[in-house]
């Protein structure tokens, strides 16, 4: 067996890494290269390799926040496949979650995958949504022993604040129990594109176009709202997450930000569809 190694984001792992995952698609790729260069402050993040002449072979990693987990990348060189390699690694990362006292991890994939690969890892089925080509689904693996859902252990006062990358696995699991912020969207929908959307509003962040700010109750993100930064004029607009029944701390945090960047008006157009 090649070596295993389970290891923690840092710049000098990062070309091995991309040489790996190349294939994934801007917005996964930008997401880890922040994650490795230059780091993302209290982050706790492993991935775990298989390392062969200084090359990976195969990593599994998953994004930690608290008890929340978003298994990803999981992928093994096609010259490489079918020794059990994936297996290995995302094993070893699962087995490091719950060491380190996760309980819920996520994780998006497809219907021609999830039963090869992930049931057998005790992973069962969230959300399913209709997808071409393949359906979307999301699934979840609970760890021994919890019998409740993230939501339930909320508490009862909200206290709103600043979210970024590192909170990304408590976005990602609000969305599988929330509606997202468009009326239309059925909940399955939004749950299975919650990944690429919040990696996407993550990079609006970043470039300074919007700014996010989260509900919490007790550890929980309970709530996320999102203001337009780069609109010229007096005039922006913000979204909120869930779109019904919002902590209303939270909208307000959103309106006293817009205002505080100098916007006298803000439009939540996603509320206007509601209506539609
Ligand atoms: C899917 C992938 C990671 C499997 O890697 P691998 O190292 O060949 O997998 P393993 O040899 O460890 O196989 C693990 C199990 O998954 C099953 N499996 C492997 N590829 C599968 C596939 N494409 N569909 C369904 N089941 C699959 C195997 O039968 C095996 O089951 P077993 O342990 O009961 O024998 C690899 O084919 C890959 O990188 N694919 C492209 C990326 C991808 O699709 N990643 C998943 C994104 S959600």
């Amino acid at each position: 067996m090649k070596p295993l190694l389970i290891i923690p984001p840092a710049p000098g792992r990062w070309p091995a890494l991309r040489d790996l995952l190349a294939h994934e698609g801007a917005a996964p790729v930008a997401d880890l290269e922040h994650r490795f260069v230059p780091g993302v402050a209290g982050g706790q993040d492993a991935y775990a390799v298989i390392v062969s002449g200084g090359q990976l072979l195969s990593v599994a990693g998953i994004n930690k926040y608290g008890d929340l987990g978003v298994l990803g990348h999981v992928y093994t060189r096609p010259e490489h496949r079918g020794r059990g390699y994936a297996r290995k690694v995302t094993e070893t990362v699962l087995g490091w979650f719950e060491m380190t006292g996760g309980k819920w991890v996520f994780l998006t994939t497809t219907d021609e995958l999830d039963e090869g690969l992930y049931w057998k890892f005790g992973f069962a089925q969230l959300h399913r949504a209709e997808w071409a080509p393949h359906n979307r689904l999301v699934m979840v693996r609970i760890a021994h022993g919890v019998t409740s859902e993230p939501l339930d252990d909320a508490g009862d006062s909200t206290a709103v604040r600043d979210v970024g990358r590192v909170e990304w696995p408590a976005i990602v699991a609000l969305l599988q129990y929330q509606a997202g912020p468009d009326p239309r969207v059925p909940l399955a929908e939004s749950a299975v594109t919650a990944e690429p959307f919040t990696l996407d509003l993550l990079a609006h962040q970043d470039r300074g176009s919007c700014q996010l700010k989260g509900a919490f109750r007790g550890q929980r993100l309970v709530g996320l709202g999102s203001v337009a930064t780069d609109q010229p004029g007096s005039r922006t607009y913000a979204m909120l997450i869930p779109h019904a029944d919002t902590p209303p701390e939270l909208r307000a945090a959103i309106l006293d930000l817009a205002h505080a960047k100098g916007y006298a008006q803000v439009d939540f157009p996603m509320e206007a569809l509601a209506h539609v």
